[in-house]
């Protein structure tokens, strides 16, 4: 299947269940002060969940465009370096409003994954909170599960918050064993990539207020986040999200204009950074995000850096970047058809900031040669904090920067 179909047949299997099926909401959302960006797909749904909205349906699927790289919810570092984190994703979903609660969403589940996409039972794993004695029964009474393969977790695994505030709930996660030789029951929420949690199924029945109290809602609800790209690649038989069409294209059209081939290992990092911030930036400039000195404007604009950053490790010193946005529009535009026609628009945005950051780095790299320079003949160099916080705060050259620079002349 290709990750089209993959995507469609999610959507088809909750429609036959009485399901709507919704648009995605933009990644900022702008009605809740309580988050910078979109980061599950559960936010447009927040005011259902605490009681003060309503909508014409109890039950909705979608896929949600989801950045995750502030707050509570950050994967930024881990992106390129592994298989599995982006800044950007999809989170495919199902939700219940007051209407089917755990039986349903554990039987539905275990039903997609294994029936329709036949995934081996034997490497799936379902947690679930430690005193949810409900969702461990239900686990092996509907679903055919091996019952060694329920597993309690406590807290930080099976409690899902969307922040510091708001609706919340114990889960039950499914993860699955990519391991050989089926032996990854150890690694379940052990971080390891061969065992990676696919799915989370929540069961909100709380309010978190700001003192951190927890006030039960007037109704319990369901909902449910997939990781899409992480399904494309396991449906895909692939043991990495940009093995697979969602990234593959993109990959090649970086190789292409940088003329840099991509490799698969370590070499692939800066290919596989700008190829997930490109999609990140894309979607967070067409839904009216804009790189800027604070706030999320600051987070876009921390990513363009990153992404220019490593472009320059591909040889590239003037603006690329932007180019690529044809390529993440041909393959999404259609999923989320508000991109389309914000091209230009985003387009001209990351062609200027990236023109900008390569002169600021042009002007940065002259002055702490320079400075370099000045240290020359001395027995054990030293390039002072002062002056690497004033080419930072001043001049806006990224300090690790200015640590690998320095380094590769023999100064600390
Ligand atoms: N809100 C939960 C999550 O983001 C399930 O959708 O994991």
């Amino acid at each position: 299947m290709t990750s089209k179909e993959i995507r469609q047949s999610f959507l088809e299997f909750f429609k036959e269940r009485g399901h709507t099926i919704v648009p995605s909401a933009p990644v900022i959302p702008y009605d809740d002060q309580t988050l910078l960006f979109t980061n599950a797909g559960m936010n447009q749904f927040k005011d259902v969940f605490l009681g003060t909205g309503k909508r014409d349906y109890v039950r909705v699927a979608d896929s949600q465009k989801c950045i995750r790289v502030s707050g509570k919810h950050n994967d930024l570092e881990e992106v390129g370096r592994d298989t599995y984190h982006h800044t950007f994703f999809e989170m495919l979903g199902n939700w219940s409003f007051g209407d089917y609660y755990k039986k349903e969403a554990i039987e539905w589940a275990w039903e997609l994954l294994t029936k329709v996409w036949g995934l081996e039972k034997q490497r799936l794993y379902a947690t679930v909170y430690e005193s949810d004695d409900e969702a461990f029964e239900f686990w092996k009474k509907v679903t055919d599960i091996d019952s060694s393969h329920v597993l309690r977790f406590g807290k930080k695994d099976n409690f899902w918050e969307m922040g510091e505030t708001g609706p919340c709930g114990p889960c039950s996660e499914i993860h699955i064993d990519m391991t050989p030789d089926y032996s990854g029951a150890r690694l379940v929420n052990a971080g390891d990539p061969r065992v990676m949690e696919i799915w989370n199924l929540v069961f909100i029945q709380y309010d978190r207020d700001a003192q951190g109290n927890l006030t039960p809602l007037p109704a319990k609800h369901v909902d449910t986040g997939m990781g899409f790209e992480r399904m494309v690649a396991i449906l895909s038989g692939v043991d990495s999200n940009y093995k697979t069409d969602v990234f593959i294209p993109i990959l090649d059209t970086i190789a292409n204009i940088t003329d840099q081939p991509y490799f698969d290992d370590s070499r692939g990092v800066p290919h596989r950074v700008v190829a997930d911030h490109v999609r990140c930036l894309t979607f967070a400039i067409g839904d009216g995000a804009m790189p800027s000195n604070e706030g999320r404007g600051y987070v876009i604009r921390r990513i363009l850096r990153r992404a220019v950053l490593y472009g320059k490790r591909l040889g590239m010193d003037s603006p690329f970047i932007y180019q690529l946005v044809d390529k993440v529009i041909e393959q999404l535009g259609a999923a989320f058809p508000d991109v389309a026609p914000r091209r230009d628009f985003i387009k001209r945005i990351i062609h200027g900031e990236e023109g900008r950051f390569h002169q600021t780095l042009d002007r940065g790299l002259d002055m702490l040669r320079s400075s370099l320079d000045a240290l020359e003949n001395q027995d054990t160099p030293v390039l002072s904090g002062q002056r690497a916080f004033e080419l930072y705060d001043t001049f806006g050259f990224p300090l690790d920067l200015t640590q690998i620079l320095a380094r590769e002349r023999g100064v600390t």
